[in-house]
């Protein structure tokens, strides 16, 4: 699928590596002031290598979406959902991640379409959740333009090894959500 310039796919085994770049990049960039400075300027490149390798090599590939935005052959955003975390939550949005200076672009809000899409089709009457760290005001802002729902505040264990005020939100009725179809909101001219 392409528009305004990107192409939409699934990822597969060989993308592990940009996506544990992009990943790296974008932890750095939001979560900056969030995560200690010596757990994000160390070595988490390699540690989110071993992450990604590790998910897309594992099986049960029918029980997750791992889909990446590309321009011009460069990843530019990736999101990821799980049918079987806390699935009395329904599917776990796990990971979205734009390319900081692809922000506010529209991309965010097409790939979390395209995963609430996908857990429609997979398991119709599901709803989805999330979580998210409290001081990330901007995804936050995101996620609340998109009408989720909190329904939980608490402490989460992270990668960095600290536990960080983390809140959960849900989207219970994603047909309502989807009812007018995929949006693609993006502002490629921006
Ligand atoms: C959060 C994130 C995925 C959003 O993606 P994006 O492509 O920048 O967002 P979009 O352009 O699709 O924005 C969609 C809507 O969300 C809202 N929004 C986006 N960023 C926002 C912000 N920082 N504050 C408030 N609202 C925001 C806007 O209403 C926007 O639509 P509008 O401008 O047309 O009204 C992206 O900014 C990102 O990768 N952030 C860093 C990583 C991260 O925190 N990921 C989430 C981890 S839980």
């Amino acid at each position: 699928m392409q528009k305004k310039g990107f192409v939409f796919r699934p990822a597969t085994l060989a993308d592990s590596q940009s996506i544990a770049s992009l990943h790296t990049l974008s932890w750095r960039d939001a979560y900056r002031g969030i995560l200690p400075d010596a757990y994000l300027d160390g070595p988490i490149a390699g540690e989110r290598a071993k992450h990604w390798q590790a998910r897309l090599a594992s099986a049960g590939a029918d029980r997750r979406h791992v889909l990446v935005a590309e321009r011009e052959g460069n990843l530019a955003a990736f999101v990821c959902v799980l049918l079987d975390e806390e699935q009395q939550w329904g599917a776990c949005l796990d990971n979205l991640h734009v390319f900081p200076r692809l922000k506010g672009y529209g991309l965010g809000r097409h790939l979390f379409f395209r995963a609430a899409e996908w857990v429609r089709s997979q398991e119709p009457g599901w709803p989805m959740h999330l979580w998210v760290f409290e001081a990330n005001e901007g995804a936050r802002g995101f996620y609340e333009a998109l009408g989720g729902e909190v329904v939980e505040h608490c402490l989460k264990q992270t990668a960095a090894g600290i536990e960080i005020a983390s809140i959960r939100y849900v989207w219970r009725d994603l047909v309502s959500l989807l009812e007018d179809g995929v949006p693609w909101q993006g502002r490629a001219e921006k």
